[in-house]
């Protein structure tokens, strides 16, 4: 569904960013199209909450990594069974209302020992089964070393109101060597194939965070066929025989998303060309891109002829050096007012920036759904609501 963005463009003055949910769908089935028949997806919602209502039957689970992804994630009716509750810090008062609540039939990974034992505890006081993943550490702050899940899983009968699923784990993102993939596929195999030999333990599932890569940057390129294809093989030779739950954000998301910010200002300083916008750095943050290191994939609404000759540094509306959306870029010949669209926004661009500084407005969210129509999801949020003072005398 071709979006009217000319439509778009005269009910917004500011900038905004557009999620297309077409474009989402079919990458969802590209995914599916491209992995073993019988791999289950498991979005994380960190990428991307703006699409959580739109997602929901095209993926097995949802990963929600806080309170308020899970206040998210209820309010759009997503189902219990389909939760993976997540994140290396989970609030006693979730873990609390989880437990309390009947109906609740999600999982929960297990991050530590302590959290382990608050779910010992809270299970027994609600006489509530609960579904447990435990995840396995890569040797950084997140998940349990080794020698702890394995005491979990060799002492699971004594909490027979804990039933442990499988294992997750998750390395990092934008992997792009296949001999990585095949080294923690391996290890992960071997161990799952352990904990059956030493504990008799047989782990239903493996939930990998892949952590697939997504080309952001002009010059970037990776074959992604020929890397799924070659991910496929190693997930087709698993022994261990555990059904296999794919953990993935930017892969799913990254695509679906435009940022658009209109040229405000134009200037020429000391021989340099700069656009100034009305976005920066508070509305958009791509992985990888530091001190616009790197060029995104970017475009001029209406104009595709280059100026030749000519380089522009694009610059934000905050009141630091370091609002640089791209240094030193071709553009065609371009004015004050127009709208400047970058691609590949879909996935964590909105959440990662640095949102507060300047109590500048966040930029409005669209939909746009299969059937061509847009919905704003979130109009411009005005920041000076969260950084204003609220004098509230405590004593
Ligand atoms: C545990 C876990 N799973 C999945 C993801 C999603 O990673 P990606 O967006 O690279 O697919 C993350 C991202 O931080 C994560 O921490």
């Amino acid at each position: 569904m071709a979006t009217d963005i000319n439509e778009l463009l005269r009910i917004n003055s500011g900038a905004f960013y557009l999620f297309d949910i077409q474009v989402l769908k079919e990458r969802i089935a590209f995914l599916r199209k491209s992995l073993p028949e019988g791999t289950a997806l498991c979005y994380a919602v960190k990428a991307n909450p703006w699409i959580i209502g739109e997602i929901g039957e095209t993926v097995e689970r949802l990963e929600i990594c806080s309170s308020g992804e899970e206040v998210i994630c209820r309010s759009l009716g997503v189902e219990n069974q389909k939760m993976v509750i997540s994140g290396v810090y989970k609030a006693p008062a979730l873990l609390e209302q989880l437990t309390a609540d009947e109906s609740f039939d999600g999982i929960i990974t297990i991050e530590s020992e302590r959290q382990y034992k608050e779910l010992c505890r809270l299970s027994e006081k609600h006489q509530k089964t609960l579904r447990l993943l435990l995840r396995l550490t890569n040797g950084s702050q997140f998940g349990l070393d080794e020698s702890v899940l394995d005491g979990i899983v060799k002492n699971r009968h004594q909490h027979p109101l804990l039933q442990i699923v499988g294992v997750q784990y998750f390395s990092g993102t934008q992997k792009t060597s296949i001999k990585k993939y095949a080294r923690e596929l391996s290890y992960l195999d071997s161990y799952l194939l352990s904990l059956r030999e030493r504990f008799d333990f047989t782990a239903e599932e493996l939930e990998y965070g892949t952590g697939f890569p997504v080309s952001y940057f002009a010059g970037e390129h990776f074959d992604e066929q020929e890397l799924l294809k070659e991910f496929s093989a190693l997930l087709s030779g698993l022994q261990c025989g555990a059904a296999i739950v794919l953990e993935i954000g930017r892969s799913i998301a990254a695509s679906c998303g435009k940022y658009y910010t209109h040229i405000v200002d134009i200037k020429e300083n000391k021989g340099q060309h700069y656009a100034l916008t009305d976005g920066g750095l508070h509305h958009i943050a791509y992985y990888g891109q530091y001190m616009a290191m790197k060029q995104p994939c970017l475009s001029v609404v209406g104009k595709t002829e280059i100026e030749p000759d000519k380089s522009w540094t694009v610059c934000g509306a905050l009141c630091t050096m370091n609002d640089i959306l791209v240094k030193q870029v071709q553009l065609p010949a371009v004015a004050v007012g127009d709208v400047l669209c970058f691609e590949k926004a879909g996935a964590y661009c909105m959440t990662e920036g640095i949102s507060l500084l300047l109590s500048r407005d966040l930029p409005a969210v669209y939909i746009l759904k299969e059937d061509g129509a847009l919905y704003c999801v979130r109009p411009p949020f005005e920041t000076s609501t969260i950084n204003q003072p609220n004098y509230e005398r405590m004593y």
